[in-house]
């Protein structure tokens, strides 16, 4: 077989993946079948029928291999087997076999720029300096002239995503280890061709045993720039980002092609999403160009940081006009190229409903709104657990809520810092915090919302007793029945697969506007992203507002002007 007859199986043009829709589920927080609070396998195999009629493809399930749950799974310690808090291999089997009764492929997150530091080879790793495995990670003396310990003795001066510094010292050996994340989170060393050995290995294991891709943790910052080096301005608290040196580096297209021969060629119907922050256009065009033999698609950040202020905490109003033109850019760059991943919400974002909709008197409205800009798109859409319920960010209002990792730590570094204010930090963690997301989904109206018959690890949002999937699943109005409908059209319309996009009214501050274009028709996407009753000023409105209806958040008007009510959005087709 040609290298070119090995691709098409998996990412040709008619790739079962482009017409699908994936739902992400985060196990911690999703269904707890056994009461500890804790959701948990059989949890997620007791929703699967509610899953089917949802009418997902996809399951991504965030990481229930065996961890010491610094960083809630993303530190593993065991990648063959399952942390007992989510069950047992055997459960994982059931929800494999069962989820594919039901049509609904499994992926599984694949973390492997670290480790835990209680993974054996972390452990093994760290003994000695002569230990076979010392190069398996990346240990580096003391910087010159300084003493282990001090501040300034750390071999570079970056900051951990965690805060602080990416160095630990570690007592045995008096050298330091990397750790981009936690300092329980130690860096894998891919340039040791057998680490990259061992991770192939793993994972041709769990395709074996019949998963159906891999969602690929910070994939893009496996290869770190040699020799490590300090990055040139650095922040009160000393350190800087080493972003630079770390993101999209010298050998990562090299290590994807040699993990898609070891792995994915041969392969039929497999899914790979890479994740990758600072991932630009033309690195992507890359990374998810089937001729290139890397990923099918990769998260990318760009549309998640223009509301940022200072850091990725501090949620400024968004800007509708550099919302459309980074997504338009996206979309353009890579139509006919490669492939885009569409997504609003997930376990490390505010819920997308509190953050660029409006929570309170347009929660439905804003919901089914975000929903349909979204999954007109090109591309494969990601539903966020709870986000088809539009599902809210929680009411934090004290320091002592937070659980996240990322959270507690920026907390400490803040209160370091002259000037704190710590009022003004909840609220910061209280809109940009990773918890918004991972409060237990609502299933039903009842004081743990159906989520656990005991106490559940992080509290239910008290909104549960209106915003629950019992209540959606009833009422043929609801975000649930839209979605549904979204997911719906993907799957039979091919002009949402297939077909160009064109950004229309790019400085309107309110109206998010586009169309799609296949053959002879041609799509009308409309979102008002604001309060009030807002015109649509496009030549041709008059036409369009006679053409068919797709779907809608209103009730259907003759309105001869496009004039859209507050969050409503339209779809229109017609013939051309
Ligand atoms: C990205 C994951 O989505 C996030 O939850 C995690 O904390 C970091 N990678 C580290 O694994």
């Amino acid at each position: 077989m040609t290298m070119l007859q090995a691709h098409t199986s998996v990412s040709s043009q008619d790739a079962w993946w482009k017409s699908a829709v994936v739902y992400q589920v985060y196990p911690r927080s999703f269904a707890d079948a056994n009461g500890d609070g804790m959701g948990d396998v059989q949890g997620i195999i007791s929703k699967l029928d509610y899953l089917a009629q949802l009418g997902i493809d996809v399951l991504w399930l965030s990481p229930i291999f065996t961890s010491p749950q610094d960083d809630n799974g993303y530190d593993i310690s065991d990648y063959q087997d399952i942390d007992p808090m989510f069950g047992t291999m055997a459960d994982v089997d059931e929800l494999i076999a069962q989820a594919h009764q039901r049509g609904i492929k499994i992926v599984m997150d694949l973390v492997v720029n670290h480790t835990s530091d209680e993974h054996p080879w972390f452990i093994e790793s760290r003994s000695s300096k002569d230990n076979p495995k010392r190069d398996w990670y990346w240990w580096r003396p003391v910087r010159e002239g300084k003493t282990a310990g001090e501040p300034g003795a750390e071999p570079t001066n970056w900051r951990s995503f965690f805060s602080g510094s990416v160095w630990e010292l570690d007592e045995t050996t008096g050298e330091y280890y990397l750790h981009l994340f936690s300092k329980k989170q130690p860096d894998l060393n891919w340039e040791n061709p057998e680490v990259r050995a061992a991770v192939y290995e793993m994972m041709n294991w769990w395709l074996d045993r019949g998963i159906d891709g891999f969602r690929m943790d910070v994939i893009n910052l496996i290869s770190k720039v040699l020799p490590l080096r300090d990055a040139d301005i650095g922040g009160p608290d000393g350190f800087a980002p080493g972003f630079q040196f770390v993101m999209n580096g010298p050998r990562i297209h090299e290590f994807l092609k040699e993990m898609y021969e070891e792995v994915f060629a041969g392969r039929d119907r497999v899914i790979t999403v890479g994740e990758m922050p600072g991932a630009t256009t033309d690195e992507a065009r890359r990374y998810t160009n089937p001729g290139e033999s890397e990923l099918d698609m990769v998260f990318q950040f760009d549309h998640m940081s223009l509301d940022r202020g200072l850091d990725r905490f501090h949620i400024l109003d968004l800007d509708l006009r550099a919302l459309k033109a980074t997504l338009a850019h996206w979309q353009t760059e890579l139509h006919g190229i490669g492939w885009n991943s569409l997504y609003w919400n997930n376990h490390d974002q505010p819920r997308a409903v509190s953050r660029f909709g409006n929570d309170r008197e347009y929660r439905v409205e804003s919901a089914k709104l975000l929903g349909t800009i979204l999954h007109m798109l090109q591309g494969t859409p990601y539903v966020y657990q709870g986000e088809e319920l539009g599902m809210t960010n929680y009411p934090f209002v004290s320091l002592d809520e937070f659980e996240d990792i990322e959270s507690v730590n920026y907390a400490k570094a803040a209160a370091q810092q002259p000037g704190y204010d710590e009022a003004a930090l909840i609220l910061a963690l209280a809109a940009g915090g990773r918890d918004n997301a991972r409060t237990p989904v609502q299933w039903d109206g009842t004081p743990q919302a159906g989520f656990t018959s005991g106490t559940p690890w992080l509290p239910v949002n008290p909104n549960a007793g209106t915003i629950n999937a019992e209540a959606a699943v009833a009422n043929s109005d609801s975000v649930f029945h839209y979605y549904r409908k979204l997911i719906d059209l993907r799957h039979t319309m091919p002009i949402i697969v297939y077909g160009d996009f064109e950004l229309l009214l790019e400085e309107d501050e309110r109206v998010f506007a586009y169309t799609r274009s296949y053959g002879n028709e041609q799509l009308l996407v409309l979102g008002n992203f604001s309060d009030d009753v807002t015109a649509v000023d496009i030549p041709d409105a008059g036409v369009w507002s006679a053409a068919e209806l797709v779907i809608g958040n209103y009730p259907p008007v003759t309105d001869a002007g496009l004039h859209l009510q507050p969050w409503e959005t339209r779809v229109y087709r017609r013939s051309v």
